[in-house]
Order: C-alpha cells, then structure tokens, then sequence
C-alpha cells in the first residue's frame, strides 16, 4: 500500500540522516519537526487508507514522529559532547600553573602591630573605640575650645545634618573615654584609623591610622616620656636610633613636643619623607594638660601623665620605601602581595 510505504522510506531516510553541525541539527528539525515537516502531508493521507489499515496506518506514523523526535535529540546530544571535546582539546597542558598566593597582611597593619608589640612590652595594653565621635570626646573634652581651627568643616568631616557627630579627627578621642570610666594608674594605647577632611596626594590621605598612648598615674614626668619614647624609638628603628623633641603646641598638652627620629637623606624617599632634613616626624606628644584630666573627673592636684599620638603611614613608607601614601588604600593586590613573606 502506499501510505505504508511512503512511512518506510522516511523511516529509513531518518536513519540515514547525517547532521553534525549546530546549522546541519537545525536544519534537520525543520525538515522532520518544523511546522512544514514532510511527516505532515502523510497524516493527510490517512482518507486515502483503506478504514481497516486506518488505525494500523495512524499507530505507524506516530512512530515515525516519535523516531524524528529522538534522532533529533540524539544528534544534539552528540553534538554537545563534540564541542565539549573541542574545547578540551584546546587546553594546553604544558602551561605552568597559575601562581598560588597565600595572602598577606597590610603594610599598616604589619608596622601598627610592630608598635602595639613594643608598647605591651612594657604595660601599655590596647583600647579600642569608635571612629564616629562626638563633639566632647574628640574636641572639647581635649580642652580644643569650639573656635579652635582643628574644628573647621575643612578639616573635619561631620556627619550628614549633625554638629555634633564626626569622625575622630585622632585617636586622642579615645584618651577621653578612657579616663572616663577607669581611674588611674591608666597605661593605654589606642591603635586606628582617624580622618580629616584633605586634599589627597602623595603626601597626604582624608584617611590614615595613629597610635595612641597614654600614662596617667602619680609622679609620671616628662622624663618618664622622654625615657619611653626614646625606648619606643630604638625597638621600632634600630639600637643607635638618634631622636630629637622639638617644642610644639597641642590644646590637650602643656607642654608640647614633636618628635622626631634620624633617617638620613640617602635614599629618594627618606629625603621626600624628611623634606631634605634627614628628620622624620613621627609623633606629638606631651604632658596631658590639668584641664583634660578635671574634664574627665581626675584631680590633677594628685595625677599626672604623658600623652602621645604616632602617626602610621609614614613610619610604613619609610620602613618599606613606599613613596606614595595613596597606594595604603588603593587594595592593588601588585602592591599588596610584595608583602606576602613579611611578618
Ligand atoms: N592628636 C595629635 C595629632 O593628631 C597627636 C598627639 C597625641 C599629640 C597625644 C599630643 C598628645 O596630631
């Protein structure tokens, strides 16, 4: 018969179908399965069958449909693990391996844990506190009275719709919150991140990290800071390190001093770091002025103390010869990673 027949030679044909590309796949779907598909003219023939073949005649070309159906999915499917295989192929195993990088710590975080080592030698132990301040902790309870020039919306940043609200200006916030809550003897430092409102250059940062310290207890001197400075000075730079203190002013010290520490001019960044002087300033200090302490309910007719802030960045420059304090922030993992095997 032949309606039968025409269901043979298409079986047959979708046998002998031979498809291996993506365009030679689709082209065979429009051929066997498309909405103009050759199956589709044989189910109208059905009229012409004679009615005891009709069932026998409908049954055979479902088969017909169901055979186009799975040759179409096993061509896709050979297809598939063809390009899976072109692409391996395409691997080069004689590459060398990605290099593996186990992680760092932070330029900051190595030198800031360097000066937190040589300060708990000796008693001091760490206090951590807020970067938001308020008003009384970073300025006015460090006697900066409200005209002080250090409250400038230049140089601090408040917080959005607040007078009150900043981020720390120093770690000289955290001296206030100490004294506080806990009575003398106070042996503290306080390491952190403290922000000012500047131009950013290679020089300066709205952002950047100090060491705290602070000693309150009977009869401390300013000997007593001279002695431990320049103890500080010789662990973190070296035995013979040379220091000098130079008069200075701060609202929360009296007297001041600035200090700094011999570098010498020889290499490109000492002599950047030191402007051409071969001293490199590395903190201000001083003896904690009677009225921080009466602000924090402590008699300075019994106490006295030394205070000093140690700023960060530019003992790491110069300890790793970085000349540009951007790069402490900018998370470039090529500046990071040579940082790799330091402890
Ligand atoms: N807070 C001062 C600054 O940021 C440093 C300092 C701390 C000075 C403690 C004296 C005493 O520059």
């Amino acid at each position: 018969m032949a309606g039968f027949e025409n269901i043979e030679k298409l079986t047959d044909q979708i046998e002998s179908e031979k498809a291996e590309t993506a365009d030679q796949i689709e082209a065979f779907r429009i051929k066997y399965l498309g909405t103009k598909n050759v199956i589709k003219p044989l189910f109208a023939e059905i009229r012409n069958v004679a009615n005891e073949s009709k069932k026998a005649y409908g049954q055979a070309l479902n088969v017909l449909k169901q055979k186009a159906e799975e040759k179409y999915e096993s061509l896709k499917a050979a297809q598939e693990d063809q390009s899976a295989a072109d692409v391996k192929s395409k691997i080069d195993l004689t590459l060398p391996p990605a290099e593996k990088y186990e992680g760092s710590r932070h330029p900051v975080s190595i030198v800031m844990g360097r000066m937190i080592d040589i300060f708990e030698k000796i008693g001091f132990v760490v206090e951590e506190e807020r970067e938001v301040e308020d008003d009384w902790h970073n300025f006015t309870a460090m006697n900066t009275p409200a005209d002080h020039p250090a409250r400038d919306m230049q140089d601090t940043f408040y917080l959005k719709d607040s007078t009150t609200n900043l981020l720390r200006t120093h770690t000289s916030s955290v001296q206030a919150r100490v004294m506080e809550r806990q009575e003398p003897p106070i042996r503290i430092i306080a390491p952190g991140r403290v922000y000012r409102n500047e131009t950013i250059s290679a020089r300066s940062h709205c952002q950047f990290h100090q060491v705290e310290g602070l000693y309150i207890d009977k009869d401390v001197s300013f000997a007593d800071m001279k002695q431990t400075l320049l103890y500080f000075a010789r662990e973190m730079y070296g035995p013979d390190t040379k220091i000098r203190l130079r008069p200075s002013y701060f609202p929360f010290t009296e007297p001041s001093a600035e200090m700094d520490v011999w570098m010498g001019t020889e290499t490109e960044t000492t002599k950047r770091l030191t402007k051409g002087t071969g001293w490199l300033e590395v903190l201000g200090c001083g003896m904690v002025d009677p009225e921080v302490l009466k602000n924090c309910n402590i008699d300075p007719d019994v106490y006295t103390g030394f205070a000093f802030g140690i700023g960060i960045e530019r003992s790491a420059m110069q300890k790793y010869d970085i000349s540009d304090i951007r790069l402490f922030f900018e998370n470039d993992v090529r500046f990071l990673r040579q940082f790799g095997s330091v402890v």
